[in-house]
């Protein structure tokens, strides 16, 4: 049997609205650029990646969590430079009125939409944050931004947690939140979106210790990306050679999309910037005391690693996505070869045909499964067409109740990746799924 990979990002796209994992926002309103809705088996994907990275940040000694507000006082972003300096260079085609980022066309060919010659405006800044007013008065003075990283919330509430929560360096702030930018140019599916969530830690340091950290956080966070089950030759490191203005050394892992090499999550020495910059303009000391070291004061040096939700989302289903005997006059099969841990549904129930004492089996079955994973009942259609669907979810067990079970108490239980079919006891389902599983 051959295998073949994710070829091309529509197939996602359309794999994703057929099953409900991903719907364009706003869909009937004819869709809004660079805003996607996630469906029932999405938003299920979605929490479980969120879950885990959650787990794995803070299910440590050194790591808090907290979840700070979108909106925030005007000056953070003064401060941390994204209101002078958060911006892509964008130019207009003076036929098509498209707009681009000038650093991601050549500016002496065509307009790549109109195909207009030299129509090019001059570049210019764009900024990428979104603006709007608190209170009833929308003048400048009540201009807020809705965050463009979650980071800033974790440094404006480094003391508070770090006085509440009895703290010594280093340890780290982890949070999960929503991140809005105002991409010239949204792409690629979920790849670049205005609006998408951020998993994100600061781990807060001593000054001289971010070598250490660094080599130390990009074990852990390359390890994650593999232990959510995603194929180490589609992983690869990128070294920053142009730094960004807080940085002092930077690596992005990156995942190859079907659109090529593309990053995935940022891991960033960011030295004491940030701290220093909110003393600056808050007034406020953010300074900490080290009582370990003779009570020296000092900005602790920030290693942050930085992950898109919705971007490690979808290299894990571009990952997961495979077709069976693609063109081989075969039958083919889509199937999603997600992670247990990951996969939406665990489980699919399966009476084999719409009879009472079937039924009546295979509902009692889901109660009692659906106590510990999220499960789905179905009775439609043929048990091979009913495969089919569990496959392209990526469902990673289907149960079949069959008439045998009324006299031996068993299923069929199917596995997703080998297909075999094997009979278990339902007094041993629980068990066999937890061995299976590994949860
Ligand atoms: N606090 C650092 C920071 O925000 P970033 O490289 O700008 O760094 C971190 O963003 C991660 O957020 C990226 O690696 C990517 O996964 C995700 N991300 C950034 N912009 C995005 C966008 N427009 N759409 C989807 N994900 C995005």
């Amino acid at each position: 049997m051959s295998e073949s990979n994710l070829k091309s990002m529509n197939d996602l796209v359309s794999l994703s609205k057929r099953r409900g994992f991903i719907f364009q926002s706003s869909e009937v309103y004819g869709g809004l650029g660079g805003c996607w809705d996630y469906g029932p088996l999405g938003v299920e994907l979605k929490n479980n990646v969120k879950q885990r990275w959650w787990k794995a940040m803070t299910f440590r000694r050194d790591i808090e969590g907290i979840d700070a507000s979108i909106l925030m006082h005007p000056l953070v972003w003064k401060a941390s430079g994204h209101v002078d300096g958060f911006s892509d260079p964008m130019v207009d085609c003076k036929n098509c009125k498209d707009r681009f980022r000038a650093d991601q066309i050549d500016l002496k060919k065509n307009c790549p939409k109109c195909g207009a010659k030299e129509s090019f405006t001059e570049p210019r800044d764009f900024n990428l944050m979104f603006s709007t007013f608190v209170g009833p008065v929308r003048d400048t003075a009540a201009e807020v931004y809705l965050r463009p990283e979650t980071a800033q919330g974790i440094f404006v509430n480094f003391l508070n947690v770090q006085g509440s929560m009895r703290r010594k360096l280093p340890f780290g702030i982890a949070q999960i939140g929503k991140a809005f930018r105002n991409e010239i140019t949204p792409a690629n599916f979920i790849f670049r979106t205005r609006e998408f969530e951020q998993m994100e830690m600061q781990y807060f340091i001593k000054p001289g210790t971010q070598k250490e950290a660094m080599e130390k956080w990009k074990e852990i966070r390359f390890r994650w990306h593999l232990d959510n089950g995603m194929r180490a030759d589609k992983l690869r490191w990128h070294k920053h050679e142009k730094l960004a203005h807080y940085a002092d050394e930077a690596y992005d892992i990156e995942y190859e999309f079907p659109i090529g090499w593309g990053e995935m999550e940022g891991i960033h020495s960011r030295t004491d910037f940030d701290l220093s910059q909110h003393q600056k303009f808050s007034g406020k000391n953010l300074l900490y005391t080290d009582q370990e070291d003779g009570n020296k004061k000092y900005f602790p040096f920030v290693l942050e690693t930085s992950v898109g939700c919705d971007r490690s989302l979808l290299a894990v289903m571009c990952d997961a996505y495979r077709i069976e005997n693609e063109g081989k006059g075969e039958e083919e099969r889509t199937v999603m070869r997600f992670h247990p841990a990951l996969a939406p549904i665990k489980v699919a129930i399966m009476p084999l045909m719409k009879k009472d004492e079937l039924q009546n089996v295979a509902e009692k079955l889901l109660d009692d499964l659906q106590k510990n994973y999220r499960c789905e009942y179905d009775e439609a259609g043929s048990i091979g067409k009913r495969y089919r669907r569990q496959d392209e979810i990526g469902t990673p067990f289907c149960l079949t109740v069959d008439f045998d079970t009324l006299t031996d108490n068993a299923v069929t239980v199917r596995d997703r990746d080998s297909m075999k079919q094997e009979r278990v006891s339902l007094t041993k389902i629980q068990e066999y799924l937890r061995e299976k599983m590994g949860f």
